[in-house]
């Protein structure tokens, strides 16, 4: 008894958080295996205590394993998930590669954990700026209904990666040196120009599209719709989203407005049912300079919801500030929660 888990891009940001992630979990893990790219293979990291060799992943590294917690990036998810779903195992994937095919179940377990049911193998888990939105607003749509959503991003670098994070540090170093700041992957790596994000603001996550919105832009709209309504397309609620890059190492900020559908919402109706929602932490005392930070979220599994407040114009409009450490709920957290929300469901299987 007990399962074997891969952990498929287990040096990278993420990575290493899914390997403390499931140490801290409730699923009984019987064996672990540490995937990466063949730079890594040999390399050893620890996992509760021991030392696990990491391998270079391979379809055959998946032969013999339950669950795959994948996050090495959408072309190798591409690529090696069907192979390990063909080999028996339940991947429970990191990255934009599944997300939106119909048979792909896109899992808040705070939200929809239901539509775990209809897995054939693959579960997508959403964008890190999508799963603390999500946290934060379903318990108001449950309560009241939504008509709109309106949200501005304020990034971590971290969401880019290890090598992206370690480009900000350096980047900070140079200009505190007086030198020229370096830029080779902000504000993204598939694109042409690149920008110093230290000391910056970059109004563009992931590749600008014709549409003129990026496509971080894109996933927060639709990944929504998907998983609020079931339909990446719905029309019931109205989303739109800028996505920014902040000099910040670790943890997102939203600013959000919304409008509700019930005229009867108010501010302290809203913050009683944040302080009763799952994975969700009020943390909202103006009177007392109260409210969110992304310094105090890191390293913490909750989303941080505060400056609630009422529109001053609109009727029914709500505007608030919501921060999570977007590699924990954002991203390992949130992909472990779904392994343990499977294994207590009894849906390892395919
Ligand atoms: P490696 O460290 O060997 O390059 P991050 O999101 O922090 O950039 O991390 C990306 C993760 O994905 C790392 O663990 C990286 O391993 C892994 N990875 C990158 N390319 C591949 C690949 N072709 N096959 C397997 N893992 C990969």
């Amino acid at each position: 008894d007990g399962y074997t888990v891969a952990i498929l891009g287990a040096t990278g940001a993420v990575g290493t958080r899914l390997i403390q992630q499931l140490e801290q979990s409730t699923i009984p893990v019987n064996k672990i295996k540490l995937l990466a790219s063949y730079r890594s293979a040999g390399k050893k990291l620890q996992f509760k205590g021991q030392d696990v060799t990491v391998e270079e992943a391979k379809p055959e590294s998946f032969e013999g394993v339950d669950i795959v917690l994948a996050s090495a990036g959408g072309s190798v998810s591409k690529k090696l998930l069907p192979e390990a779903v063909k080999r028996g195992a339940v991947c429970v994937d990191n990255t934009s590669a599944f997300r939106m095919e119909e048979d792909v179940p896109l899992v808040v377990p705070e939200v929809n954990e239901a539509a775990l049911y209809n897995h054939h193998g693959i579960i997508a888990n959403p964008n890190c700026s999508t799963i603390q939105m999500m946290v934060a607003l379903e318990p108001i749509r449950k309560a009241f209904g939504l008509k709109q959503i309106i949200v501005s991003t304020y990034q971590a670098a971290s969401g880019a990666g290890q090598s992206a994070l370690n480009e900000l540090y350096s980047e900070a170093q140079d200009y505190l040196d007086g030198k020229d700041m370096h830029a080779d992957i902000f504000p993204t790596k598939g694109d042409e120009k690149h920008y110093p994000l230290a000391f910056n603001l970059l109004p563009q996550i992931d590749v600008l599209e014709d549409n003129l919105y990026s496509h971080e832009e894109w996933k927060m709209i639709h990944e929504t719709k998907k998983i609020m309504l079931g339909d990446m397309d719905s029309p019931e609620i109205k989303v739109t989203a800028t996505c920014v890059r902040v000099p910040v190492p670790i943890s997102h900020g939203e600013s959000i407005y919304i409008e509700v559908e019930d005229k009867s919402a108010t501010t302290e109706k809203i913050q009683e049912l944040i302080r009763q929602a799952q994975g969700a932490v009020l943390e909202d005392d103006p009177k007392h300079q109260i409210y969110p930070q992304p310094i105090n979220a890191v390293g913490k599994r909750d989303t941080y919801v505060g400056r609630i407040r009422p529109d001053l114009e609109n009727e029914g409009a709500f505007n608030m500030w919501v921060v999570s450490d977007n590699l924990l709920k954002g991203a390992a957290w949130n992909t472990v929660q779904i392994a343990e929300r499977l294994v207590a469901d009894n849906l390892v299987h395919n």
